[in-house]
């Protein structure tokens, strides 16, 4: 289970290693166990950054628990966000009357995660829980209430632990930010 003690090439630093993540993840599974005190569980993780939080997260949950994933894509070519959504994957369960934890990598200007609040809401579950690994607080547009927050970051790119940069890095079991270079 060694892993290479040098980080990927194009990292510029490592602001989340593999024991702080295990770590907080471990401590967001306690307090989402303590809520949930048994019961039946649905996660809903969003595809596809949080696949590895949503992997390990899962595994500590002590509930029984169904798990399902919905893929959403924000709509427009321009990289400041437009506010449109677009649902690219839905959820194959039904959520009425279910307790519902969403599981998310990043929030950032908040408009994925409030449109899939309001989706998910309107399918009248019991209950809606938010999960977010990483907060990028400084740039929010809309509120969004977030029940578990793993690290607050500040307004930089990263990647790494599900995270890419045009497709590549989700695979580093970090989160590191990139040499400049590597963006031009
Ligand atoms: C990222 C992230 C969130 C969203 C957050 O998704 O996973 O879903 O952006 O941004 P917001 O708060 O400004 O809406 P991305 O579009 O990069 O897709 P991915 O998860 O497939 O990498």
């Amino acid at each position: 289970m060694n892993r290479p003690p040098r980080p990927h090439a194009d990292v510029d630093a490592i602001l989340f290693d593999e024991a702080a993540i295990a770590r907080r993840v471990e401590e967001i599974a306690a307090a989402v166990n303590a809520a949930q005190d048994g019961r039946e569980l649905t996660v809903v993780g969003v595809l596809t950054g949080a696949c590895a939080f949503t992997a390990d997260l899962i595994r500590r949950l002590d509930m029984p628990m169904l798990l399902d994933f919905i893929a959403v894509s924000s709509y427009g070519q321009s990289t400041t966000t437009s506010g449109v959504v677009r649902l690219n994957k839905d959820l194959d369960i039904p959520l009425e009357g279910r307790d519902v934890l969403v599981v998310e990598d990043i929030v950032d200007t908040g408009l994925t995660l409030q449109y899939l609040r309001e989706n998910l809401l309107a399918r009248r579950p019991r209950s809606l829980r938010i999960a977010v690994l990483l907060d990028k607080r400084s740039r929010r547009q809309v509120e969004v209430p977030v029940d578990y927050i793993g690290f607050e970051i500040p307004d930089v790119f990263v990647v790494g632990y599900g995270i890419d940069y045009a497709g590549r890095y989700r695979n580093l079991p970090y989160v590191a930010t990139l040499k400049p270079e590597v963006y031009s």
